[in-house]
């Protein structure tokens, strides 16, 4: 099976070739691709620009196989450009871990870096607390390490337009580059306006009558050793329930992937990531719009015909092929986001009507900024929207998959199972996203609908099923199971102390003493949505519960949320992490969580009568020591 996401392309490490060329590295450290798109277009443009120069684009992962490595090597760069995404809860993306890791953790503030120039772009998103962290933190420290920084660094914020955050950022440093690579022959770039190439793959179309083999790349054993994002493995759904209750009009979907014979394996409070698949509906609408038959058989390349690779792409295709096009459609094209600036410009390229190009055009310029924040953002139009506005925009496929629909990303969930009770299975609850846009739009969140309408093995043997995998966590139990834990977990923030819950469970079976275990749920009404209501009962009558605390927001005149419900238990609170236990918050990013971490500090600075940056100091430390454990999105 092709891997999911390109693969870097192994660059020739030539980084010590002397041949009197300037070599300037572009690293990024990318989730969803879109930190990796800004590298790649970053160094186009860079190559139009000083026609002398070597650029590399390299995935952080890729660039050192061994800590020490990156040190050695970051050592001889001169010049050095960094795209850094920020996730969760200020966390790097994961092939940036094992680089911030290395680069943050105690290491000495001296000037190892000689002659490097750098700059810094950060992609993140507003609304949350660590905003751009990652990025903010490694240009800080380049800059105590002796780099020398060129422009400020970028922070891109996905909740407005990162395009043009990336645009404006990309202005300040050409001059900067302009001073140090270019040399006084090199009479290329600059003063013609450079416009990027629209990326293509190439499609091999194919008779139709030899198309059975499709999904044959999906066995249940995956084949390759490891399995994670890039090689997930097949898992069918082997049972789906609602966890709300008949008085609510939301829905809450619990479901148990069957792993047996996958040989993935979890640990209680790892997260798990599935590919789900879009809604025919969806798929449907794709296929009137790009004019084509969802028969239609093709495979798709990144590589000339030749074999050679195309301009600044890879070799590897983009998803496994051949395929029909409504399995392209409903396993891989992200349809339902809003269309960013560069796929406009693709389509505009192919609009036979000359205003709809033209308004596509506009729509992607820096003239048309305000009118794409508007009518696209804020507006939330989803791509196949804009391709209903625009009939005559019906670009090939080959530009389609690249440059117009991304791919389709996994999403994560917190796992609510524990590997000690449920060994073979993987559970998931996941909210409903459901909901009108401004647009009059029905907006339903591709993977939880997906989710709702899966059909379990229990009732067939043709169930639903995705390729999923599992990433790891460091939200975990305390390793002596006698330390107390809080647990704070509204709404599906319930889901990994549902597992922690099972696992103590399992262990108090087992006859391990344990400590005590306060769990602070919320929901908005007893009849509706209190989650997992029975087994909670039946965790408090076993023992793995000592006490459960829930807060009920739409039951009372007034909201009652976790946050004030951890007010009244202040002094037990305090109890448990003065004498060493642990907290864990799970949910929420924006809201809840940040609500409850003001609430903490409060807690503190009462119950520890200390002063307001001695109280930030403990909270801190509780962070440092992994006693203050946050996982949430
Ligand atoms: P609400 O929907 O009534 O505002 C699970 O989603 C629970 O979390 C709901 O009861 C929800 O209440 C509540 N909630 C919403 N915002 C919150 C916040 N900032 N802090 C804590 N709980 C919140």
């Amino acid at each position: 099976a092709a891997p999911l996401r390109p693969p870097p392309v192994r660059v020739r490490d030539d980084a010590d070739l002397d041949d009197g060329r300037k070599r300037v590295t572009v690293f990024f450290g990318t989730q969803t691709g879109t930190a990796e798109g800004f590298a790649k277009a970053m160094a186009e443009e860079a190559k139009a620009r000083y026609e002398k120069v070597v650029f590399r684009v390299v995935d952080l992962d890729d660039y050192a196989a061994e800590d020490d490595e990156y040190e050695e090597k970051l050592k001889k760069e001169t010049f050095a450009l960094f795209f850094l995404a920020t996730y969760g809860d200020g966390e790097p993306t994961d092939n940036a871990a094992r680089f911030y890791k290395w680069f943050t953790e105690g290491k000495e503030k001296e000037a190892w870096l000689k002659d490097f120039n750098y700059a810094v772009f950060g992609l993140g998103n507003r609304q949350y607390e660590h905003f751009n962290k990652v990025a903010v933190v490694v240009d800080e420290l380049l800059l105590d390490f002796g780099g020398k920084r060129l422009v400020p660094c970028g922070l891109g914020d996905d909740d407005q337009c990162i395009e043009d955050d990336f645009t404006a950022w990309k202005e300040l440093v050409w001059p900067e580059l302009d001073q140090l690579l270019r040399d006084d022959d090199d009479t290329t770039g600059a003063s013609t306006p450079y416009t990027a190439a629209i990326p293509e793959y190439r499609i091999v179309f194919i008779d139709k009558s030899d198309s059975v083999f499709e999904d044959k790349s999906w066995t249940l054993a995956n084949g390759n050793g490891v399995i994670d994002a890039q090689h997930p493995c097949r898992s069918n759904v082997a049972l789906r329930k609602e966890l709300h209750k008949p008085a609510s009009d939301r829905s809450c979907i619990h479901l148990e992937f069957d792993i047996s014979g996958t040989g993935l394996v979890y640990e209680t409070g790892d997260h798990v990531g599935v590919y789900a698949e879009n809604s025919i509906e969806t798929v449907e609408q794709a296929e009137t719009l790009l004019g084509l038959s969802p028969d239609t058989v093709f495979s798709i390349h990144a590589d000339a015909e030749d074999g050679s690779p195309r301009k600044g792409g890879s070799l590897a295709p983009p998803f496994p092929s051949p395929c029909t096009l409504r399995t392209a459609l409903l396993r891989y094209a992200d349809l339902l986001s809003s269309p960013k600036k560069a796929a406009l410009t693709a389509l505009a390229a192919h609009a036979s009507d000359l205003t709809e190009a033209e308004r596509l055009r506009f729509l992607a310029s820096p003239a048309g900024k305000d009118e794409y924040a508007q009518w696209i953002v804020a507006s939330q139009r989803s791509l196949i929207e804009v391709m209903a506005a625009f009939p005559s925009a019906k670009p090939p496929l080959g530009v389609f998959f690249a440059a117009v629909a991304p791919r389709l990303q996994p999403r994560f969930y917190s796992i609510s199972s524990s590997p000690k009770m449920a060994s073979s299975r993987i559970h998931v609850t996941c909210a409903l996203v459901y909901g009108p846009t401004p647009t009059e739009r029905i907006h339903q969140g591709v993977c939880s609908t997906w989710m709702k309408n899966t059909l379990p093995l229990e009732y067939s043997e043709e169930c639903s099923w995705a390729p999923i995998f599992v990433r790891q966590s460091n939200f975990k139990l305390p390793a002596d199971p006698s330390t107390p834990v809080i647990m704070i977990g509204p709404g599906t923030g319930l889901a990994p102390f549902r597992g922690f819950l099972q696992e103590r469970l399992a262990l108090k079976k087992s006859g391990v003493e344990l400590g005590t275990s306060v769990l602070f749920f919320g929901c908005r009404n007893r009849e509706m949505d209190y989650i997992y209501e029975d087994e909670l009962q039946n965790f408090l009558t076993e023992g793995a519960l000592s006490e459960l605390v829930v807060a009920y927001s739409r039951e009372g005149p007034a909201k009652e949320y976790v946050q004030h419900k951890m007010v009244e238990k202040a002094t037990e609170i305090w109890n448990v992490i003065s004498q060493g236990g642990y907290l864990y918050v799970c949910g929420d990013a924006k809201g809840m969580a940040k609500d409850v971490h003001r609430v903490l500090h409060t807690i503190v600075q009462k119950q520890g009568s200390l002063d307001s940056s001695k109280t930030e100091l403990y909270v801190k430390n509780l962070q440092m020591e992994g006693r203050y454990l946050r996982d949430v999105w």
